[in-house]
């Protein structure tokens, strides 16, 4: 099997990069991690690439270059396939019409409800019952392509944004690498 170049791009953390990194050693897993873009210099998930000799590279929104570099890196990597992984910038409708249907998003709620940030307070705030994650294509508008896999769980009267955030991050481990084996089941490309 030829896996698919993959770019994760992060921001933060990186749990998802780690867990995708991990499932990717698998030779029936379709993606190699083959780049990773980064936008915040401080991120602990870089680390994750470097332990695992990922190629990486730091962009910054501010400069002017910021999609030149993205746009040659994808390029110089052969890159065919990208992941956000927590990634905190929106991605311009020049990249996305470029990898149309080949960028997937990881978004902490069940879509289409709670788009955007603190998804966990609002949540809460207006008394879900339950939770959960989506992986969904990235289109030009946020959180709003279509969803490839969805996981639940139950919210319980005493979890807080700490409890909901595990919860979640659990799902996701599975629900990510779901996806990505699902898209690559179904399409050739
Ligand atoms: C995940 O919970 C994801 O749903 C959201 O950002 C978080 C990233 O976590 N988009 P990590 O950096 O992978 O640990």
């Amino acid at each position: 099997m030829v896996k698919k170049k993959t770019c994760i791009f992060i921001s933060g953390k990186g749990s998802n990069l780690r867990n995708l990194i991990s499932r990717s050693r698998d030779n029936n897993f379709p993606i190699k991690i083959s780049l990773v873009i980064c936008n915040n210099m401080e991120a602990y998930g870089v680390n994750y690439a470097k332990k695992n000799k990922v190629p990486y590279i730091f962009v910054d929104a501010k400069k002017k270059n910021y999609e030149n570099k993205i746009l040659f890196n994808l390029k110089k990597h052969k890159i065919s396939f990208i992941c956000l992984a927590g990634y905190m910038k929106i991605i311009s409708n020049n990249l996305i019409r470029l990898y149309q249907k080949k960028i997937i998003n990881i978004h902490p709620s069940l879509l289409p409800k709670f788009k955007g940030l603190n998804t966990f307070a609002r949540m809460l705030k207006n008394k879900e019952i339950q939770g959960g994650c989506t992986v969904h294509y990235v289109n030009e508008k946020l959180d709003s392509g279509s969803t490839i896999i969805q996981k639940k769980f139950i919210i319980n009267a005493n979890d807080d944004v700490n409890i909901l955030k595990k919860k979640t991050q659990k799902l996701e481990y599975k629900a990510f690498p779901e996806a990505i084996i699902n898209i690559f089941r179904n399409f050739s490309f």
